[in-house]
């Protein structure tokens, strides 16, 4: 149980070193930031503000799916598992679902520690009987689990698309990485937006107010602080986009005018319209889904979708090799 006692969110390292990752990707020719800097307390807090936008379907639709079939979804994957939440951010998805999954753990995993923290805290409140186990750490690249993490019964919960930020070959990747922490009993539910029409893709990644913008300009403060850097905020434009050649939607910072920046170790120069990339957001044909989910060791046993087929939840069971 999460008690006074307990560390509130231990934060877990995964043996990069951030400056020098971040560094390195500034200064590569085509530059870029991981996405998964965007997630500060204040990202995330942005973050919260996209999933309310009008624009921005994926997170309404794949609650409509929960809606709709969530008592079919908590037959299929069935109750009193352990709860595996990648990118937990404020655990709002996962907590409309313990009614009806009912874990015996949960084990929220989210980059924004501090964010993470705040947000077990108020949920602990809310249901005392279930056992939380937060983790702040990034599992993008490996994915550790303490021993306190029990191993029967994992359900690995992936909502929002988040696949969506790893290029196929890294989501097949990662999968793998996931399948391996799944014992013999474990499962994944999995959320995957579809790819659709351009403009509702366009329109969804920049919105009519603006906080995609903020969300995606956001990341260069969050670098200023990482990196001692001076980013000029004002200086920078926000893209996004879908770009059909990718199959994805991308996000970019565009510099307006020419800009010198410098940070702990390193500088450069940015041109006049030069970009920054800093996300990728892939969007799947429901079979591509299937077929990835299935190369990383999954066998994709259900899958939901809301009758646009704009977005679909999947539940898959991991096979043994
Ligand atoms: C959290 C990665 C699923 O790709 O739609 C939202 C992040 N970026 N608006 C997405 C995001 C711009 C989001 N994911």
């Amino acid at each position: 149980m999460l008690n006074a006692t307990s560390p509130a969110v231990p934060a877990v390292h995964d043996g990069l070193h951030v400056p020098a990752e971040l560094a390195a990707s500034l200064s590569a020719r085509q530059p870029w930031i991981s996405p998964k800097f965007l997630y500060d307390p204040l990202g995330s807090k942005l973050f919260e503000a996209i999933c309310e936008l009008p624009e921005y379907y994926p997170t309404r639709t794949e609650a409509g799916i929960f809606d709709l079939h969530g008592v079919e979804i908590a037959q299929t994957v069935g109750t009193g598992a352990t709860l595996i939440d990648l990118g937990a951010g404020n655990c709002a998805k996962a907590a409309s679902l313990f009614p009806l999954l009912q874990p015996r753990q949960y084990v929220p995993i989210d980059i924004s520690a501090e964010f993470l923290h705040d947000a077990v805290e108020r949920l602990h409140q809310r249901f005392r009987h279930i056992d939380m186990r937060p983790l702040g750490m990034d599992f993008s690249n490996r994915l550790d689990l303490p021993d306190n993490v029990r191993e029967e019964r994992r359900l690995f919960f992936y909502p929002g698309s988040s696949i969506g930020n790893f290029t196929p070959d890294e989501a097949r990747d990662f999968l793998q990485r996931v399948h391996a922490q799944c014992g013999r009993d474990g499962g994944l539910l999995i959320g995957i937006d579809l790819a659709k029409d351009h403009a509702v893709l366009d329109a969804a990644y920049d919105d009519a107010l603006g906080v995609t913008a903020a969300f995606n300009l956001n990341v260069l403060r969050h670098v200023n602080r990482l990196l001692d850097a001076d980013f000029d905020i004002r200086q920078w434009r926000h893209r996004g986009f879908y770009n059909p050649a990718q199959g994805r939607v991308e996000m970019h910072l565009e510099a307006q005018t020419v800009q010198h920046v410098t940070w702990r170790g390193g500088s450069r120069r940015f041109a006049a319209g030069e970009w920054i990339h800093t996300e990728n957001s892939y969007k799947y044909r429901q079979s591509d889904a299937v077929e990835l989910l299935g190369q990383a060791g999954f066998a994709a046993t259900r899958v939901w979708t809301d009758p646009k087929q704009w977005f679909a939840v999947v539940y898959a069971r991991a096979m043994s090799h």
